[in-house]
């Protein structure tokens, strides 16, 4: 199991330091947890953590290793400043930035090239949904994010339906569970190597303490993405408590 926290662009600083700290006091050994953290935070928080069981990552990356790219930031510069992985793909990216699944998967290379992991995140929007083609979108951005010669235990999957992100509004534990269902079984065709199969798939969208236990309970859910509540140390604290639990039951 992987608590994976998302705090977008946020908190303070100051704020930031104390969440990372407290987190960092509590052992969910052996839930994988992760910070993706603002990228002026990789460099201080890691050095603030220290040898800590948190592994921490960036939100994004360029596709190119270096050069005349204003505001960017490279999958070199994310691993020197404390990151071991990397989230690409968010739906806000996609959204916000204009990401193309082709240009997900040429920023995947390239943080595998520098020694990350990568969290490739899918998901339909609301009107993809009402039109039934959600499967179909994350079918597509699937086999066009991941690069064909990714290596297995550099990835991760977060199925993350955009409707579902900070609005409260979770998918149905049925819907869930047949979009990991779907992705788990297409994976092996988008990867190279028998063990395919065990690439973590999270679901995120508006996991909250309440909510976690029955998401992680279902088949093929390996953990969760969590923006909102990750900023709340007691929630996020909570999450990690039902990902535990559902370890000790499988
Ligand atoms: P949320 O965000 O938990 O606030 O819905 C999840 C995400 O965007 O990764």
């Amino acid at each position: 199991m992987i608590v994976a926290a998302n705090w977008k662009m946020n908190p303070s600083f100051d704020t930031a330091g104390r969440l990372a700290t407290v987190l960092d006091a509590c052992s969910f050994n052996p839930v994988r947890r992760i910070l993706f953290i603002p990228h002026p935070y990789l460099m201080p928080i890691s050095e603030r953590l220290g040898q800590s069981e948190i592994q921490l990552g960036g939100q994004d990356c360029h596709q190119d290793a270096a050069g005349a790219h204003t505001g960017d930031v490279s999958a070199a510069m994310l691993r020197d400043c404390g990151a071991s992985i990397v989230l690409l793909g968010h739906s806000e990216r996609r959204a916000n930035h204009g990401e193309a699944s082709s240009l997900i998967a040429a920023k995947a290379r390239q943080a595998v090239a520098h020694g990350l992991d990568v969290l490739i995140c899918l998901g339909e929007t609301l009107g993809e949904r009402h039109a039934g083609q959600a499967e179909q979108v994350v079918i597509d951005q699937l086999r066009m994010s991941v690069p064909d010669d990714m290596p297995q235990d550099k990835l991760m999957i977060a199925y993350e339906p955009v409707w579902a992100i900070g609005t409260g509004k979770v998918a149905s534990l049925d819907d869930i569970a047949a979009m990991h269902d779907t992705i788990t079984s297409e994976l092996p065709k988008s990867q190279v190597g028998a063990a395919a199969a065990r690439t973590p798939v999270l679901y995120g969208g508006s996991v909250n303490a309440e909510n976690a236990a029955a998401i992680f309970a279902l088949g093929n859910v390996h953990g969760g993405l969590v923006g909102g509540a990750s900023l709340d140390a007691e929630a996020f604290g909570s999450i990690c408590d039902s990902a535990r639990a559902q370890m000790s039951k499988s």
